[in-house]
């Protein structure tokens, strides 16, 4: 841990206690000058957590809150890799911290849980500095593709634990949806798993 991840995480823990804030949104927003903090911090998360997995997408994971309502990962995507379009049931706030990210967002004009129709709602080139929200049922689909210089690194504070969090992936060539989860391929570090047959 590093003091502005100490800081991140009992912001999200103060935010989740906060009645007086009403809904996601409100405490996203309350979440965002932690987030923001953390990304101009001189060592915002350990210098691992910038790392890849045999070359490949991971999510290396930061903290789980010992109740279970978030956790945090460091999110690596490689130069040129992509994450696929997907869904996220719950919360989260994502901060930039290393390289840039394509964010795709889509609309649902249809969501039957085992296949949806989507259409893309827009599209931002994220870089170091940015934080954005996830903030289902509205606003819980996207993609995200590493668009460079270099690994694309992301923070992000999502609902629930690693193996919780609601997660699920649209084939744009059947229009099915699969779950998909986070699944622990090595010690603290979650890669999302498409269940073709799910
Ligand atoms: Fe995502």
């Amino acid at each position: 841990m590093t003091a502005a991840l100490d800081a991140l995480v009992a912001a999200t823990a103060a935010a989740l206690d906060d009645r007086s804030l009403a809904d996601d949104r409100a405490r996203a927003e309350a979440i965002a000058p932690f987030m923001r903090a953390l990304l101009d911090a001189d060592e915002p998360v350990p210098p691992d957590a910038y790392e890849p997995l045999d070359g490949a997408a991971i999510g290396n994971l930061l903290y789980v809150d010992p109740d279970g309502r978030f956790h945090v990962l460091a999110v690596v995507f490689p130069e040129g890799t992509s994450s696929g379009v997907h869904h996220h049931g719950c919360w989260g706030v994502i901060g930039y911290l290393q390289g840039s990210d394509e964010e795709t967002r889509y609309r649902s004009l249809a969501d039957e849980g085992s296949s949806a129709r989507l259409e893309e709602a827009s599209r931002h080139v994220w870089s170091k500095g940015d934080v954005t929200f996830l903030l289902p049922p509205d606003d819980g689909w996207h993609r995200v593709r590493s668009a460079g210089p270099g690994h694309g690194v992301s923070v992000h504070v999502l609902c629930r634990t690693p193996a919780d969090h609601p997660h699920r992936f649209w084939d744009r060539r059947t229009e099915a949806v699969h779950p998909y989860p986070f699944i622990e391929v090595a010690p603290d570090r979650w890669r999302s798993e498409v269940m073709w047959d799910g």
